[in-house]
């Protein structure tokens, strides 16, 4: 079958084919290095799409790295996404020095003694394993300005930012023939990012995996499209098919940002037991949490969150609760106590019955909306 045509504004200003972007996926703690990785970012490019890096796991040169490696291997647009959490742009870079390997446990030291202690609570009543794992310190997470300069000076295509406002970076990003998007889950950060000079602004909705915020994706797009206006919005939070690409495109969105649904093909990042975890969950089977980072997000629902829920405690800021879960997740996942594990996943995990390769959900998503677009609304809407 030829291939069909699915062009919004967005296809323009980004010289791309479809309206289609991977989400920047950082890693699910211990166990992956990133959910978006450079073979996802690849397949998407070169499918007529556009893949974002995950850089929030990666240290600077490391994310560096990987930016090169894809110019190796396409000739095609594709984006990076970097964490700007506001406080610590506010409080400038980590020190070089920090971007090494450390002993995780090494790390728990450094944790208040309540939450040290509730650790050692569950790994005696569950007799788990001491951990061995290692972190990378200084990641571009707590090196936001470094890992701005890397993206500029690699004059990235599209440079996005997963949680804070990108607005001091945009001149430089401009200068540098850049592209800046941010990401938003209500309609007043929206318009905010919009303000602050972005060129897009993605809309996340409730339902989406990772961080998420309060406001379901059929409310959020219209209200964060007239907040951002004229800045173009994308839709995120519970795309799967073309079925979603298709909605988002109706309501006025110029494209759309997908987190789980690329997770989970050949060349995501996660581990197959979470890819396996994503294909078992019903649309009821993920929650929202701050266990994992201090912040909520929502990942499929384990019995980590029962234990977390029982401690009382209150979440570290973030990202120093990801040492906290990273400890407890690898302890788990060195017992093999699966059903205290699972990755971050949106509500769409439930559409998701398959792993098949990231070119295939792209030919396939443009193939349904494309369908819906031009034959089925046309067929079963009637308009006078
Ligand atoms: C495993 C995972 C990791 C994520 N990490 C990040 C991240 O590092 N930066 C970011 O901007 N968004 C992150 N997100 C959110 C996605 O960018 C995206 O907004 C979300 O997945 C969209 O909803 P969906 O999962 O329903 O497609 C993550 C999502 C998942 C599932």
């Amino acid at each position: 079958m030829a291939k069909r045509m699915l062009r919004t504004p967005l296809c323009d200003m980004l010289g791309i084919e479809y309206p289609i972007l991977s989400a920047g996926m950082g890693p699910s703690l211990i166990g992956e290095k990133t959910g978006a990785p450079v073979e996802l970012v690849v397949a998407v490019s070169e499918a007529g799409g556009l893949g974002v890096l995950g850089g929030a796991g990666y240290t600077v040169e490391g994310m560096r790295e990987a930016i090169r490696e894809i110019r190796k291997l396409t000739g095609r647009p594709f984006g990076v996404d970097v964490l700007l959490p506001a406080a610590t742009v506010a409080a400038g870079d980590a020190p070089a020095e920090s971007a090494r390997q450390i002993p995780l446990a090494d790390a728990l030291n450094a944790l208040p003694a309540a939450h040290r202690e509730w650790l050692q609570k569950v790994k005696d009543e569950l007799g788990l394993p001491d951990t061995e794992a290692v972190i990378s310190g200084g990641t571009t997470t707590s090196r936001p300005h470094a890992a701005v300069e890397a993206c500029i000076e690699e004059g990235v295509p599209l440079f996005c930012a997963g949680l804070g406002n990108p607005g001091f970076m945009v001149e430089a990003a401009h200068a540098a023939g850049m592209k800046v998007l941010g990401i938003s889950g209500n309609a007043k950060n929206a318009g905010r990012i919009a303000q602050s000079g972005a060129d897009l602004v993605v809309a996340q909705g409730h339902e989406a995996g990772g961080h998420t915020g309060r406001i379901g994706s059929m409310a959020l797009w219209p209200q964060a499209i007239d907040a951002a206006a004229p800045t173009p919005v994308l839709a995120a939070g519970g795309i799967g098919d073309g079925r979603g690409l298709a909605a988002a495109l109706a309501m006025g969105c110029v494209g759309v940002w997908v987190g789980t649904r690329f997770l989970c093909s050949q060349e995501g990042g996660a581990l197959d037991i979470q890819k396996q975890a994503i294909v078992n969950a019903g649309d009821e089977d993920t929650r929202r949490t701050t266990i994992y980072t201090g912040k909520t997000s929502r990942a499929t629902y384990n019995r980590f969150h029962d234990l977390w829920e029982e401690s009382g405690l209150e979440p570290l800021r973030f990202p120093v609760q990801v040492v906290l879960a990273s400890a407890v997740v690898d302890m788990f996942n060195r017992a093999g106590n699966v059903e205290y594990v699972g990755p971050f996943a949106g509500q769409v995990a439930g559409l998701i019955d398959d792993v098949k390769p990231a070119a295939r959900i792209v030919e396939e998503m443009v193939e349904e909306a494309a369908d819906i677009l031009t034959r089925k609304l046309p067929e079963t809407v009637k308009v006078a």
